[in-house]
């Protein structure tokens, strides 16, 4: 992965927005998390809530930067309304709440994350788009391998998640006081890509190749 080469920030917003991942999931990962749609589902809803929270504590630790907590607050409640439609799923399939334990993948990333800002800022929205970057890739892969109900939902939802990505990216680039945005999405891409492939003894919405 360190031969790949350097990311084009300018040219992503109009590409398909797994192109600022530098690895696709596995097919295993597709294969797993299919089988155990009832169990992703699960974490899937604590994906949504953790979305909307992360959204939220960007607002309050940048609450000067108008144009950021106007946009991010929008996104908050859009999370809010996924995880109700989660929650909605998870009625109608019959699949109940259990209580699990976090993906390695949000705790790997947030580890690089600088600790002062302007810097900090940076990281966390370019941290943002490779998230929403995956969801959407995996969405998309796993609708199709999903019963009918879910597999619709999962579509709408990598259209969402495109979106996100696109707005986590033009933060991130009208806040690049350092002009640091390239080097930055490629080391964290390179992180996010080691996390979302190496092998995984959990399987979570984020997880890496199941072992
Ligand atoms: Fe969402
Ligand atoms: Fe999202």
């Amino acid at each position: 992965m360190s031969s790949a080469p350097p990311l084009a920030v300018a040219n992503e917003r109009a590409e398909a927005p797994a192109s600022i991942l530098l690895a696709s999931t596995a097919p295993a990962w597709f294969a797993a998390a299919a089988a155990q749609w009832q169990l992703l589902l699960v974490d899937h809803a604590n994906c949504e809530k953790k979305a909307a929270s992360t959204a939220l504590a960007l607002i309050f630790s940048y609450a000067d930067d108008l144009s950021l907590t106007e946009r991010l607050s929008r996104l908050a409640r859009e999370e809010l309304k996924h995880f109700e439609q989660v929650q909605r799923c998870m009625r109608e399939l019959q699949v109940p709440f259990l209580r699990l334990k976090p993906a390695r993948y949000a705790e790997g990333l947030r580890r690089a994350v600088r600790t002062h800002d302007p810097g900090r800022l940076l990281d966390l929205l370019v941290c943002g788009a490779l998230i929403e970057a995956r969801s959407h890739e995996r969405f998309v892969g796993l609708a199709p391998l999903l019963p009918p109900r879910l597999g619709e939902f999962y579509a709408g939802l990598a259209q969402s998640e495109a979106r996100h990505q696109g707005l986590y990216l033009r933060l991130a680039e009208q806040r690049d006081v350092q002009a640091a945005l390239p080097e930055r999405l490629q080391h964290f891409a390179q992180i996010e890509a080691e996390l979302a492939t190496a092998p995984d003894s959990q399987l979570r919405f984020h997880s890496g190749t199941p072992v």
